[in-house]
């Protein structure tokens, strides 16, 4: 019983010693292992007298409960410590500048084109997106465009393995569209035509085989060419400032009559004649003009009662102006270098 009594004395003092994890387990070793110290205690009353042994046994057991309820509760202590350490050494450092998420932005086409479009939507002109993938049909033939027209040529194609399906070489086909749209059918048209065109060209700085273009087509009873001038105008002096001025020139298109070719005085050199202008003091921004009779007809509108005019666009020509960007292959490269700078 004494040996008892100085085993649960001794244990309790080692338990009391450990000073972390590690001390503990090798206390639980020491004294819980097979062949711990409470474990030979226990055995140990097969040489204790037939009369003492319930007396021991009980004690012994009371010991080895003891002890082990007092080894988890050290050690749980133990750990809360360890935690509550960790947490107060690694704690977050809310006043750290945080990373920085990198920031995508539009794409100066797409920031152009919404330009565009915020212009056209103020002068009372709606969207009308039409398909990229035409048909010679609509891209040339309803155009004023009979197979075999010379005009063609103006357009170097792009011919899928389908006969007579083509990418769209520009965006006028997409005025067949509205005009045989029954949500028009009849009734007066004013909206813009937006979207990716194709030609089968060498990429150089100053021509790609895929850009935008914005088709423009106001279609009523009462509009002239003066309608035309005063559309083009507001256009050129809301994109590029209040003081421009503007030039029409005569032209051929196989889609109008008269057709036009029109000029905004130099942005760089406001007409004195530069690098940028070659010389000239002007810059070309569009094609336009009165739509042809047989558009109309081709269209389903009778030209004896309509009339109407149409233009079309380049915006990235435009942008290239505007931000003097000198070459055209750079808004598909996706050089980043070049996209941050919009
Ligand atoms: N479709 C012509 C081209 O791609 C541009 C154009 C010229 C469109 C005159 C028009 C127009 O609507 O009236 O070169």
């Amino acid at each position: 019983m004494a040996d008892l009594a100085n085993l649960e004395t001794t244990a309790l003092a080692a338990l009391r010693a450990c000073t972390d994890e590690e001390s503990l387990r090798a206390w639980k070793t020491r004294y819980f292992g097979d062949k711990g110290e409470v474990q030979q205690a226990l055995k140990g009353i097969g040489g204790v007298p037939k009369e003492q042994r319930p007396a021991y046994g009980k004690e012994a057991n009371r010991i080895k409960e003891s002890l082990w309820a007092e080894y988890e509760q050290a050690l749980a202590r133990e750990q809360e410590r360890t935690l509550e350490a960790s947490l107060t050494s690694d704690a977050l450092d809310v006043t750290l500048p945080g990373r920085m998420v990198p920031r995508g932005r539009l794409h100066v086409a797409t920031k152009v084109l919404r330009e565009i479009y915020a212009i056209f939507a103020d002068l009372g002109f709606q969207i009308y997106r039409s398909r990229e993938v035409e048909d010679d049909l609509t891209n040339f033939e309803l155009l004023n465009m009979p197979l075999h027209h010379p005009a063609r040529d103006m357009w170097d194609t792009f011919h899928t393995t389908t006969d007579g399906v083509i990418l769209r070489t520009h965006t006028s086909p997409g005025q067949i569209h509205v005009m045989r749209d029954p949500r028009y059918a009849g009734r007066p048209i004013r909206v813009i035509l937006p979207g990716m065109v194709y030609r089968y060209e060498q990429v150089t700085t100053r021509s790609e085989m895929m850009f935008h273009q914005v088709e423009g087509l106001a279609v009523g009873e009462t509009i002239t060419m003066a309608d035309l001038k005063g559309t083009i105008i507001a256009f050129a002096r809301r994109l590029f400032g209040d003081d421009r001025t503007v030039r029409i020139r005569s032209s051929y298109f196989p889609f109008t009559e008269p057709s036009i070719e029109v000029d905004m005085d130099c942005i760089v050199c406001g007409g004195e004649g530069c690098g940028l202008c070659k010389k000239t003091g002007w810059l070309e921004i569009m094609g336009a003009g009165m739509v042809h009779p047989v558009v109309l007809r081709n269209g389903g509108y009778d030209p004896a009662k309509f009339s109407g005019f149409a233009f079309g666009m380049g915006p990235q020509r435009i942008t290239m102006l505007r931000y003097a960007i000198d070459d055209i292959r750079q808004f598909w490269a996706n050089d980043l270098r070049f996209l941050r700078q919009f």
